[in-house]
């Protein structure tokens, strides 16, 4: 069993080099240099392994991104912060709604993006909202004369924005509050459009030169 153990020579190459050391008794160049070698290859492979394994890393982190993950709809870095003003009702709070709302009230024109004369969905879908806000509002605070909302505008609202906030998909992640035991949303940082671009682009190739206030009646 001890015999198994006794190293053996490979190749007839390394008897010559053994005979050749055995003749010339001087050092040779060689036997100092395969260390050196040695120890060059082994932090050649060590660098490419590392290279080739970082680069790996990076194509696969970019296939995720791009095929398991779904990109963020913006480049803006927002965080919510509760503004309750837009929650409640009366004239400062329609004040602060109706100024989210660019002159020609997001119904645009554009030579190669809508040669037909269009609506930016983010107003339709911010018009709705404010809809149910004075819905909610009026109802709650009934008897009110000066704030009723057709049923049937709510109820159009109601499932506009259920599909419209499945088509957008928000993907941003909200964290989650230990003490709550869930999310408020409020106060987490998320990716988003710049509104305020939007809004001037809006402007830009509006197709009438309308207010909110110009439309009031036929809001309900
Ligand atoms: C634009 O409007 C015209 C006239 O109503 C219509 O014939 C055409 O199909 C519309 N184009 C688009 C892209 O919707
Ligand atoms: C959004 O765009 C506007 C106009 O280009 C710019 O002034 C503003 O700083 C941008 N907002 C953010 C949060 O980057
Ligand atoms: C809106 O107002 C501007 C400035 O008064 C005017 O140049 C433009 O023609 C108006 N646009 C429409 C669609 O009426």
């Amino acid at each position: 069993m001890v015999n198994r153990v006794k190293y053996e020579p490979v190749t007839t190459d390394d008897e010559d080099i053994q005979k050749s050391n055995h003749h010339d008794s001087r050092p040779s160049k060689t036997r100092y240099l395969a260390p050196f070698i040695i120890a060059i290859l082994t932090i050649v492979v060590a660098a490419l392994t590392g290279i080739s394994g970082f680069l790996w890393g990076r194509h696969f982190q970019k296939r995720l991104t791009t095929s398991e993950w779904f990109e963020f709809p913006g480049g803006e870095d927002i965080t919510f912060q509760y503004e309750k003003i837009f929650a409640v009702s009366g004239e400062e709070s329609q004040a602060q709604w109706d100024a989210l709302f660019p002159i020609g009230l997001g119904f645009v024109q554009h030579p190669m993006i809508s040669p037909n004369e269009s609506c930016l969905a983010v107003y339709h879908q911010l018009h709705c909202l404010d809809t149910i806000r004075r819905g909610y509002w009026a109802a709650a605070q009934r008897p009110s004369p000066d704030q009723t909302v057709a049923p049937r505008h709510i109820r159009h609202c109601i499932d506009y924005l259920r599909q419209s906030l499945m088509c957008h998909a928000d993907t941003n992640l909200e964290a989650i509050d230990a003490d709550l035991g869930g999310t408020r949303g409020h106060g987490s940082s998320r990716k988003c459009r710049n509104f305020s671009q939007v809004t001037e682009w809006a402007v830009t190739w509006r197709t009438n030169n309308e207010t909110v206030a110009d439309i009031a009646d036929l809001m309900n």
